[in-house]
């Protein structure tokens, strides 16, 4: 399986938080719909630094919990001291989300979130062992980027540009598909469950200063694959350095859930 190529810094950590903003006020009603209530067993798999994982150990309390899982430590390890800040209901597990090692059949809702598109070869696999942790009735919950409908707006230094090109080129010659977005209805219908919800949404993202997005997080991982050289790396820092004014950009994600059936 490739490797998630992306490094955890501040700047990293910040920009999953305001993602997750972004994604309870879209979406906080499907997850409710979905199973995030009181008392429910949530998994978050693929939680990441557990922005999105406190918010829906909020959503199911009281009573509830959520196991949140990822394979990066250093992730995991954020996510433990942001749920114990918040006083939130998260038990941290390492694991891959082919192999969760959690309980089968037991859960009302697991959550998969920009995940696939890491993951190029593996999407099924992951998603029929999410299926298999949901009890009769629960929900697997997928989000995902389709890089087909994202676009930047000027003005953006041309260097800048080169880079996402060869952030797109570093994920094709891993096999990953930033094009599962608009597939993800299918994952799920696969995986024996009965489709509740598939839609698509553009959030208009201006970066606060710093912030500059997977591509740039990536640049190590794009060295080691030989798709970047240290000159590249200085030329594009050069670049983000120079840009003056917000760089919005316009990014596109997909949503769809699905429901095991009751008998
Ligand atoms: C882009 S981050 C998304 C984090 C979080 N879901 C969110 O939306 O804020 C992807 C996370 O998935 C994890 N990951 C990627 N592939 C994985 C796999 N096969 N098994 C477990 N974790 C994985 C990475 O370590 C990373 O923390």
């Amino acid at each position: 399986m490739a490797d998630y190529a992306l490094t955890l810094s501040d700047a990293e950590v910040a920009r999953y938080r305001i993602m997750a903003d972004s994604a309870e006020r879209a979406e906080r009603h499907l997850w409710t719909d979905a199973g995030a209530v009181p008392g429910a067993r949530v998994a978050d798999v693929g939680c990441g630094p557990g922005a999105v994982s406190v918010r829906l150990a909020a959503l199911t309390a009281p009573g509830g919990e959520v196991w949140a899982v990822d394979r990066d430590p250093q992730a995991l390890a954020i996510a433990r001291a942001l749920a114990d800040k918040e006083g939130a209901a998260v038990t941290t597990v390492n694991a891959p989300a082919t192999a969760t090692g959690l309980p089968a059949g037991t859960f009302d809702l697991v959550m998969l979130r920009h995940v696939l598109a890491h993951n190029g070869g593996h999407e099924q696999e992951i998603v029929d062992h999410l299926a298999g942790l949901v009890r009769p009735g629960g929900s697997v919950y997928l989000t995902d980027v389709d890089a087909a409908y994202l676009r930047f707006r000027a003005p953006i230094d041309p260097a800048v540009n080169e880079l996402h090109d060869r952030y797109r080129e570093f994920h094709r010659r891993r096999g990953n598909d930033l094009e599962i977005g608009a597939k993800l209805d299918r994952l799920l219908t696969a995986a024996g469950l009965e489709l509740a919800y598939f839609q698509g949404r553009i959030d208009v993202v201006n970066p606060p200063p710093g912030m500059r997005g997977p591509a740039w997080a990536a640049r190590d991982a794009m060295v080691e694959d030989g798709l970047a050289s240290a000159e590249d790396i200085a030329r594009w820092d050069a670049a983000y350095n120079a840009m003056t004014g917000p760089a919005t950009f316009f990014a596109p994600s997909f949503t769809a859930y699905a429901r095991r059936p009751e008998s």
